[in-house]
């Protein structure tokens, strides 16, 4: 029988010295002498540090916090968040609780289909060129599948391919591969390496760049979560809750209206999901470079997350790509990002997209419940008053 899930509502959490902090966690999810050893240390020695990157000279820490209250699809969830700046955590959590009471979070993850580009120069003929690489199809399919034995094994592989055209007699062809539970950068790098030769002769071209794309659109995450008017009254009435939820959908509309604001909105959904991803040991620039072409996609800068009244509640929709691992790169080699999947309860690759996508929205909704209330800053400066020593 499998471990049941932990409890991620514990009222009172925050108020333990951080000894019981631990200590609590590790009766929710068992942590190991190593375990703890990690959580005291951060993971990595400089030894460690010196094998990751180049020139190192010492180790840059931050706090990892646990946000508390999510339910995503069903199953309660402890949240390890590596992020510097004060009240995230505890917003995030707040969010949570209030969407609990509406059920949880819904979030449903794309496969693990990453996108590779192969550019070609030149092209005498683009028409001809396009219809050449669309009748070598399977050829360069599989030519792809050769250079990725390990993931070929894993159940992965590259699924289809499609030709666009650009500007200056050059085409882009994409690859669409399934890492499974990586992420998946190097291995779709190799295919658009491998498979950039033919390409090439097929098309009459040369190969220019060969990289993979970070606007991850075919590996999407999208999340919606409840919140009812009782859970975000504010003198316990429903009518104060509605009046809120009203503030929240118009705050909503002027991100959609404006992308000054829009910015803004889509950064404290990053406050969200840049913790987890950091936390879990991915590449959280490739998200936000992700996160922000898509919010461009359509040429105009848009939010990621809305927010529309909807008879007694209050209901948010979030999409946006997010390419996720569970396994390769940084995991190999960072304890840390490890127990962080641990304290997660073990997520696939697509659970883990499923559940940083419900962090963002619980943090977006935290921000533009303080923003329609009653402001940003006392909140905040209480935390960043405790954070920097003064009473
Ligand atoms: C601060 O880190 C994030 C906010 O500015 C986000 C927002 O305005 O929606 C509060």
């Amino acid at each position: 029988m499998s471990d049941p899930p932990p409890n991620s509502r514990l009222p009172g959490f925050y108020r333990l010295p951080l000894e019981q902090r631990q200590a609590e966690l590790a009766r929710q999810v068992g942590l190991s002498a190593e375990d703890m050893a990690v959580l005291a240390s951060g993971g990595i020695a400089p030894a460690g540090a010196d094998r990751m990157v180049e020139n190192v000279v010492g180790i840059y820490a931050m706090p990892l916090g646990l946000a508390l209250n999510f339910v995503v699809n069903g199953v309660d969830r402890l949240i390890p968040m590596a992020v510097e700046e004060p009240s995230v955590i505890a917003a995030a959590s707040n969010a949570a609780r209030m969407v609990r009471e509406g059920g949880g979070f819904s979030a449903q993850a794309d496969e693990s289909i990453m996108t590779t580009q192969v550019e070609l120069r030149d092209v005498a003929d683009p028409a001809r060129a396009s219809e050449a690489i669309a009748n070598a199809h399977a050829e360069i399919l599989a030519m792809a599948n050769h250079a990725l034995p390990r993931l070929l094994a894993r159940g992965g592989g590259c699924r289809d391919l499609e030709v666009r055209t650009l500007p200056e007699k050059r085409l882009v062809v994409h690859l669409f591969v399934d890492c499974r539970e990586a992420m998946g950068a190097n291995m779709v790098n190799t295919a658009a390496e491998a498979v950039a030769g033919r390409l090439a002769e097929l098309a009459g071209a040369r190969a220019g760049l060969r990289i993979l794309s970070n606007l991850s659109d075919q590996r999407m995450v999208r999340v919606s979560g409840r919140v009812p008017f009782s859970a975000l009254a504010t003198d316990k009435s429903p009518a104060s809750g509605a009046a809120l939820a009203s503030e929240i959908e118009a705050a909503s509309r002027f991100a959609e209206d404006d992308r000054y604001r829009a910015a803004t909105h889509n950064k404290g959904i990053m406050n969200g999901v840049d913790p987890v991803v950091i936390a879990t040991g991915n590449d959280w620039r490739s998200i936000e470079a992700g996160a922000h072409a898509y919010a461009a996609r359509d040429g105009r800068y848009l939010p990621l997350a809305t927010w529309r009244v909807e008879h007694d509640g209050l209901v948010g929709r979030l999409a946006m790509p997010m390419a996720v691992g569970t396994v390769g790169g940084t995991l190999q080699v960072h304890p840390g990002a490890r127990l962080a999947l641990h304290i997660l309860g073990g997520p696939s690759a697509r659970e883990l997209a499923e559940i940083i996508g419900s962090v963002g929205l619980a943090q977006n909704l935290a921000a533009l419940k303080a923003l329609a209330g009653e402001g940003i800053q006392r909140g905040h400066m209480a935390l960043h008053r405790r954070a920097v020593g003064e009473r």
